[in-house]
């Protein structure tokens, strides 16, 4: 017999029946959202938060952008699904919009549903291309969840999930704040951590090695901007041993470090490029893959071995088309470079020179990361590495209490706003940070 739902509030249905990525169900509380606007949400209670958190890193244009919504109606009203095989104009303009912002030799886009199919994807042309098996990637980086992507992840979600024969293997990036190096600046750690990278492919075996996957600046696990050289060094290292290079840029792509695309800031050109997130703002689940003209070629006379019903979605491809085009015309990326320089950097140092519990302030555009510490000369986090912590609940708690929306992951909390963020929202968003920040001094013992 179907339950008697009648009498129960939308929290108690949502609780009784949706299943949750990431959590043990029985001891979440999520947020009951009604609408959103821009760079703000409201719930069901009416009362409104700025969101510091982009959703998941995703809504680069702001919510409800009407060019977007529109889009998505009209496409809806022509043609609301087609299969892969047919031709579609939505999904030949979002192909050529991404190319004509991606490198040069760009060749063509393969669409997926979302990022961690676009690095399945790529991984699985990257093993065809060079005829080799693995693949390598950084500890402290999330590629996704799926079978590939979350063996290539270099964080905690990964270890359930690890059969040991993905093939993959994980080496230190550049990270001066936490060194694997016992490095004492970036010009250091930039070359430590190449040097590393090179011994561990030579004891690995070059010839058995098909990729690297890199997120241009790792977001999840702490938005770490490599040091320069770097990328260009891997670049490098890629170059010498017929690797191909991926930039997983699903979180940092599209507008999010004031660029189109993070690698673009590095003077590096990747051989494919993953993309999602950013590329529609998420309106409808949309990724893929960049692949640049020599894998192309691969596949031109040999069949490409992989497809999705869904791929090259109609109302997704429409929605990032509006989406791109809308950043072109509003000027959005500009916004997010010129916020993060004139009002999140500043403003960030200010909370840092405020509040001990802040070890380290890093990112550009609208991605940025505050390390939180219970003393800063011993860099201790105020929350194990992977895990939470009462501290960690309470900022969160005094986040929202004071209506703001922040990604939190550990021992950070991320400022990522929407690339659309004023500066007047920005600066609002950082007075209710600093409060919430108040709540938690007392665990700082440094
Ligand atoms: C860098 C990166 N790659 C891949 C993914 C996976 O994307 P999705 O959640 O759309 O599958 C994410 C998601 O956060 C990401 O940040």
């Amino acid at each position: 017999m179907a339950t008697d739902r009648s009498q129960m509030s939308h929290y108690e249905r949502e609780r009784s029946a949706v299943f949750h990525s990431w959590s043990a169900q029985a001891q979440i509380k999520p947020l009951m959202v009604q609408s959103a606007q821009g760079v703000y949400v409201t719930d069901e209670d009416g009362k409104e938060y700025i969101d510091f958190s982009s959703q998941l890193v995703n809504t680069n244009i702001g919510h409800q952008h009407p060019k977007v919504v529109a889009a998505i109606q009209e496409q809806a009203a022509l043609l609301s699904t087609i299969a892969p095989q047919h031709g579609n104009i939505a999904r030949i303009e979002a192909a050529e919009k991404i190319l004509d912002h991606s490198f040069e030799g760009a060749a063509k886009v393969f669409f997926t549903n979302g990022g961690t199919e676009a690095v399945e994807h790529a991984v699985r042309m990257a093993r065809l291309h060079t005829g080799r098996h693995k693949v390598m990637s950084q500890y402290r980086s999330y590629h996704g969840a799926t079978a590939t992507s979350i063996n290539l992840t270099g964080d905690p979600r990964r270890w359930p999930n690890d059969a040991a024969s993905a093939g993959v293997v994980h080496f230190f990036g550049p990270f001066l704040y936490r060194s694997a190096f016992h490095a004492t600046s970036e010009a250091q750690e930039c070359e430590r951590a190449l040097a590393n990278l090179e011994n561990t492919i030579q004891f690995e075996g070059p010839s058995t090695i098909a990729a690297i996957i890199l997120e241009t600046i790792p977001g999840t696990a702490g938005i770490m901007v490599p040091p320069p050289g770097f990328l260009a060094g891997v670049r490098a290292i890629c170059d010498r041993y017929g690797i191909v290079y991926i930039a997983d840029e699903v979180m940092a792509g599209f507008g999010r470090t004031g660029s189109w695309f993070a690698y673009q800031q590095h003077g590096v050109t990747p051989d494919l490029v993953t993309f999602a997130k950013g590329v529609n703002s998420g309106y409808v689940p949309l990724g893929g893959v960049v692949i640049n003209e020599a894998i192309a070629a691969t596949f031109a006379d040999r069949v490409y071995p992989g497809g999705l019903t869904y791929s090259g979605h109609p109302l997704a491809c429409a929605s990032a088309v509006a989406a791109i085009r809308a950043m072109e015309e509003e000027g959005i990326i500009d916004n997010a470079r010129r916020v993060g320089e004139e009002v999140l950097r500043p403003g960030l140092a200010a909370l840092a020179a405020k509040h001990p519990v802040i070890g380290e302030v890093r990112g550009l555009g609208v991605f940025w990361a505050l390390e939180l510490v219970t003393n800063r000369a011993t860099k201790e986090p105020l929350s194990p590495y992977g895990t939470s912590s009462p501290a960690m609940n309470e900022l969160v708690a005094a986040c929202r209490r004071e209506g703001l929306l922040v990604f939190h992951n550990f021992h950070r909390i991320h400022v990522v706003p929407p690339c659309t963020i004023t500066a007047a929202e920005a600066t609002e968003g950082l007075a209710r940070l600093d409060r919430a920040l108040d709540s938690v001094a007392q665990y700082y013992v440094g």
